[in-house]
């Protein structure tokens, strides 16, 4: 059986979920189910990025101690994630025993590319990320992600030489062999790796405190970007267990803003390992709230878990993943969630699965079953991780079963005391609908799974609406 490994970015322990959190899980979730349909042994890692200065000051100025208040965070995202309808197989903090031993081997590992310098620039804590002059000065000394002045570092840091592999970096972007989607993001990243000087990928102890470990060296803990990309193989237990069976990993799930990590320091330490890159680089866009960043400041920050105890997982779902575009920025609103909600989850679905449902029970007519292949177009956009425009494709076909049932009229059949008809007309139409559903499975599989119920041996209409209209 063909094995795939999913992974999902690792989110900062500084907060708690914010809506463009669910994402990487959501998308990631439907490639792994879509995976197991098609036949796959699907593995996927979660996981919670707890290092690094961000969090550090955030438990200070919250004034917890540091552990106590990444523990309360990672419960929050776990009960999340589950709420999501997500389902991973591996999990990974990088606070694990098991992480860190790892973490400082791979270090061992790459020492060979690892030198000491001094570090004089900038540094943006808000991205953990070392800031180039040139870039300095293009944003006038402030992070406009962050709207936070850089600040000034000068210290003694080890370096990464990322200078060692461009080459080959380069070669693979350009190659596809790491494949990066959307494709238009390819050369961005190819600016980004001619531009890249070697990393820093330590800080002085007396700056940062809450990091693993420089192994050899008490002086210095590591950076946590490499310490978090780390997280993939990781959690596989590398490099203290063969990982070859699961890695490279079919497809790793990241937001547009953290591509440049997975375009450049990830592919380098992969090659200094011997390791293979991952297939595909899947970065999606930002979700905006009102056409804007979500900000505590602009006070437009929606709360997922808000959302998700409103309307559930399965209406949840359907917006991120199909009004949300997989790859561009998109914007959320109540009113747009509402709408999609009242019109076409309770109107194109749950009503005709009820309506269809009550037409097969109340004739007394007998359903057959067909078999079930998956359409080719439908396989297509799934494997290219089209997945927003999948779910269109998707929705085109339930809707068009509802237009086929105001065109056939199987009531009309009905009245006329048409058996064989109707019971055909019917057939045909709970069987486009049971193969649409099979579609829908890897997007809405609590939903899936109902109608799949209604539509068993015996048809039996739903007790009560899927979605109630609200
Ligand atoms: N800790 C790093 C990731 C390390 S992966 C080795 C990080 N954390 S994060 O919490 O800032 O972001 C986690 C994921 O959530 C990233 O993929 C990021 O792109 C995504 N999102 C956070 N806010 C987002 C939106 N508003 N919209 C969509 N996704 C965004 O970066």
């Amino acid at each position: 059986m063909a094995k795939t490994y999913i992974t999902t970015a690792i989110p900062y322990m500084n907060g708690t979920p914010h809506i463009g959190h669910a994402m990487d899980y959501c998308l990631a979730d439907v490639y792994a189910r879509y995976k197991k349909m098609v036949g796959n042994e699907v593995r996927m890692s979660a996981g919670t990025d707890e290092h690094g200065n961000k969090i550090e000051q955030k438990a200070k100025e919250l004034g917890f101690p540091v552990k106590e208040y990444v523990d309360k965070n990672v419960a929050i995202f776990k009960d999340f994630i589950s709420q999501l309808g997500v389902e991973y197989t591996d999990f990974v903090r990088t606070t694990d025993a098991d992480h860190e031993r790892r973490v400082q081997m791979i270090w061992e590992k790459l020492s060979p590319y690892i030198y000491k310098a001094k570090y004089a620039g900038w540094y943006c804590t808000g991205c953990e990320r070392y800031v180039t002059e040139k870039e300095y000065d293009e944003n006038g000394g402030v992070c406009p992600d962050h709207q936070k002045p850089y600040e000034k570092f000068e210290e003694e840091n080890y370096y990464f030489k990322i200078s060692e592999f461009k080459d080959k970096i380069r070669t693979a972007i350009e190659s596809d062999e790491l494949l990066i989607l959307p494709e238009f993001r390819k050369k961005e990243m190819l600016a980004l790796l001619e531009e890249s000087p070697d990393v820093s990928v330590s800080r002085p102890k007396a700056q940062l405190d809450w990091g693993v470990p420089v192994p050899g060296d008490d002086s210095q803990v590591m950076y946590v970007w490499m310490d978090a990309l780390a997280n993939y193989i990781t959690v596989l237990g590398y490099p203290e267990n063969d990982i070859s069976d699961w890695w490279p990993a079919a497809a790793e799930f990241v937001g547009k803003d953290i591509l440049r990590f997975h375009s450049i320091i990830w592919p380098a330490m992969l090659m200094g390992l011997g390791l293979p890159l991952p297939k595909v680089l899947v970065s999606h866009g930002m979700v905006l709230s009102d056409g804007q960043k979500m900000s505590k400041s602009i006070g437009n920050v929606v709360n997922p878990v808000d959302v998700l105890e409103k309307h559930g997982s399965s209406a949840f779902r359907y917006f991120f993943l199909r009004h949300i575009d997989t790859f561009a920025d998109s914007d959320f609103t109540w009113e747009k969630f509402e709408n999609a909600y009242n019109n076409e989850l309770a109107n194109d679905l749950g009503n005709l699965v009820q309506r269809l449902s009550t037409m097969i029970s109340k004739n007394n007519v007998k359903f057959e079953k067909h078999n079930i292949e998956l359409d080719k177009e439908y396989v297509g956009l799934m494997e290219n991780f089209e997945f927003s425009k999948a779910f269109d494709y998707v929705w085109d076909k339930i809707q068009n079963i509802n237009r086929m049932i105001d065109e056939e009229k199987p009531w009309m059949l009905a009245k006329a005391g048409e058996t064989e008809k109707l019971s055909e007309c019917l057939n045909k139409l709970a069987n486009e609908l049971v193969f649409a559903n099979k579609m829908l499975s890897p997007f809405l599989p609590e939903t899936a799974a109902k109608i799949d119920e209604v539509f068993s041996e015996t048809v039996t209409p739903p007790s009560q609406p899927l979605f109630p209209k609200q």
